[in-house]
């Protein structure tokens, strides 16, 4: 297995990227609210994408992924399609996964966001799973086993009884979306080490009930199966000589 360690050039260029990615992530909160559909948030984010930053949203097209952006609401895990028939209703918890191609680099964050008042089982699950990457951040720097990740997550969430899904994990980003390694959220014996210049994502699903996930009929749209809600955050994030540095 080959990990990529990005030179100057690439960490310049993801830069750039992973700035566009955070930019967008604060524009499409403006346009959230009760009534708005998801199918709507996705043009205003194509538009903004194409047209004000000159780049291309690394979805669209991807594996025929039809839409610019990830969508997923409440019960939905990840990888929700866009719709004009899913309107946004008051109390709603939304992810917002974006990916972005500029100059043939990429970058990938996603965050949760609230449609009118939360409540405060929605504002725990948030802040708890948004709270388990900064766990898993302070054990990223060169020497170190790339699974402490995974157990940093693990040993926060399991305190909080919510589970982990494992059907999804972070990734190896830079020439392409997705590169290797694979970034597990949860106990593993991957034995990679962190070298200066790695750049990926770590992307934590968490869902109040089972960690237990099935995709529907549209060959996207993840669920829990018990149909708990569930929040994911991710970031894209470089290696530096000393720790790390996220890039979105
Ligand atoms: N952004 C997702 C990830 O975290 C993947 C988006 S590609 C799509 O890897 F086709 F699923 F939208
Ligand atoms: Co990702």
């Amino acid at each position: 297995m080959s990990i990529k360690i990005n030179n100057y050039e690439d960490i310049k260029n993801i830069k750039i990227v992973s700035r566009i990615v955070h930019e967008m992530l604060n524009y499409i909160s403006f346009f959230i609210k009760p009534g708005v559909t998801t199918g709507y948030l996705n043009d205003v984010c194509y538009n903004r994408i194409i047209n004000y930053y000159k780049a291309y949203p690394a979805s669209l097209g991807y594996m025929d992924y039809p839409k610019s952006i990830c969508t997923s609401v409440n019960d939905v895990v990840c990888h929700g399609i866009p719709s004009y028939k899913t309107i946004l209703k008051k109390g709603d918890i939304i992810n917002i996964d974006i990916s972005i191609c500029k100059n043939n680099y990429y970058s990938d964050a996603s965050k949760m966001y609230f449609v009118g008042e939360p409540n405060k089982l929605s504002i725990k699950l948030c802040k708890v799973t948004y709270n388990s990457i900064l766990k898993a951040l302070k054990y990223i720097k060169p020497g170190n086993k790339i699974n402490l990740i995974g157990k940093a997550i693990q040993n926060y969430i399991d305190k909080f009884n919510y589970s982990i899904v494992k059907d999804y994990c972070g990734h190896g980003i830079g020439k392409k979306l997705h590169e290797e390694p694979h970034i597990l959220h949860y106990i593993n014996n991957c034995d990679l080490i962190f070298k200066e210049g790695m750049i990926f994502t770590i992307e934590p699903i968490i869902n109040l009930g089972t960690f237990k996930t099935k995709i529907m009929k549209d060959g996207w749209t993840v669920k829990t199966v018990d149909k708990s809600l569930s929040a994911q955050y991710e970031h894209t994030i470089l290696v530096t000589n000393n720790g790390y540095e996220i890039l979105t």
